[in-house]
């Protein structure tokens, strides 16, 4: 159709979260600008991310720069970018991120009710590669009116009024629930807004694709083990699946949730928790998968039960397409 050619109703996610907003008469607005300061700071990062090749050439990280001070490195400098924009948002008590040991506690004067726990660069090993890297986060809000404690971020995942992530990749794409399903919205470079262009994501129910580091295999337990032998060589004369991995959570997240199929960073006799961070690696996720259809265990329970006693705790994670999720499900509780 010709007149569909040029979009003139452009859904933004800011009108999608304002439009969203609206529906609740109590609503002040806090969240519309506390998501616009996320917005910012995955901007900023997918802009520094985008020029990261170049870095040595105009000083944006590495040692030195042109006028010889001291470059950050992206991680770093993603994270003080992260942290500057949310406690200028004025929402925000609390910030837990993957690069700072302790947690933030914003000043009375810049205090709002919003809670934010987040991974503000993750998957920097692809960093010098070229290769999808992102940035994840959750959000839990507290009770108005009262001083906000540790215990505040310490909390269930099925607790979080909000989680995404947002890909650095080919595009850059941002991803979010406000837990009402799943949106995902694309970066238009010459808007300078991300724009809605994956409404409603649903995650298929059984997937073809397994994704997993099996370097680990040799320290694997039982169902792990006997999980992927059977994604190989399924039985009943079902295809095999195929195997993804990229080594980024965001980007083999992202495929499973577009595609379909599980993602696994189980526990292994070297990790027994695993590797991933229970408050701003597996939470979040978690909180996509489910409000996309989709499922997420620990190997013992449903992952956004767990109740973290540390902000930096790890568990092992099985997320993914619903009839996937059970199969692994079924071979854990076997084990008793
Ligand atoms: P981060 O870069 O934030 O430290 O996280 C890296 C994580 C995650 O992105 C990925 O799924 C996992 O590390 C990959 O681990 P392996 O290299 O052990 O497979
Ligand atoms: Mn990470
Ligand atoms: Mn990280
Ligand atoms: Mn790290």
């Amino acid at each position: 159709h010709a007149a569909d050619a040029h979009r003139t109703d452009l859904m933004t996610i800011t009108r999608y979260v304002l439009n969203e907003q609206s529906k609740h008469p109590e609503s002040r607005g806090d969240f519309t600008i506390l998501l616009s300061h996320i917005v910012l700071g995955c901007k900023f990062v997918c802009t520094a991310v985008n020029k990261a090749g170049l870095a040595k050439l105009i000083g944006l990280a590495g040692e030195t720069n042109v006028q010889g001070e001291e470059q950050k490195k992206l991680d770093v400098l993603s994270n003080e970018v992260f942290i500057k924009a949310l406690v200028s948002s004025g929402r925000t008590c609390i910030l837990v991120s993957e690069e700072d040991e302790e947690a933030t506690f914003v000043e009375p004067a810049l205090r709002g009710k919003y809670c934010v726990v987040f991974d503000p660069l993750d998957g920097s090993s692809n960093i010098d590669c070229g290769v999808s890297i992102g940035t994840i986060f959750g959000i839990y809000a507290i009770k108005d009116g009262v001083d906000p404690k540790i215990e505040d971020v310490l909390q269930p995942g099925k607790n979080m009024v909000a989680a995404g992530y947002c890909m650095y990749g080919s595009s850059c794409t941002l991803v979010l629930s406000t837990g009402k399903g799943v949106n995902g919205f694309t970066l238009d470079p010459s808007l300078g807004e991300f724009i809605l262009t994956h409404p409603d994501i649903k995650i298929p129910k059984k997937g073809k694709i397994y994704s997993v580091n099996e370097g680990n295999a040799k320290n694997w337990d039982g169902p792990t083990a006997k999980y992927v032998e059977k994604c190989k060589y399924p039985q009943d004369g079902l295809p095999a699946k195929s195997l993804r991995y990229i080594g980024s959570m965001v980007a083999d997240v992202h495929r499973t949730l577009l595609y379909g199929g599980i993602f696994l960073y189980p526990a292994d006799k070297k990790s027994p928790n695993g590797k991933l961070r229970v408050l701003y690696e597996v939470f979040p996720m978690s909180y996509l998968m489910e409000q996309a259809g989709g499922q997420a265990f620990t190997g013992k329970q449903r992952a956004l039960d767990l109740l973290p006693t540390k902000i930096h705790e790890r568990s092992p994670i099985f997320l993914g397409s619903y009839d996937d999720v059970e199969e692994i499900k079924a071979l854990y509780a076997a084990e008793g």
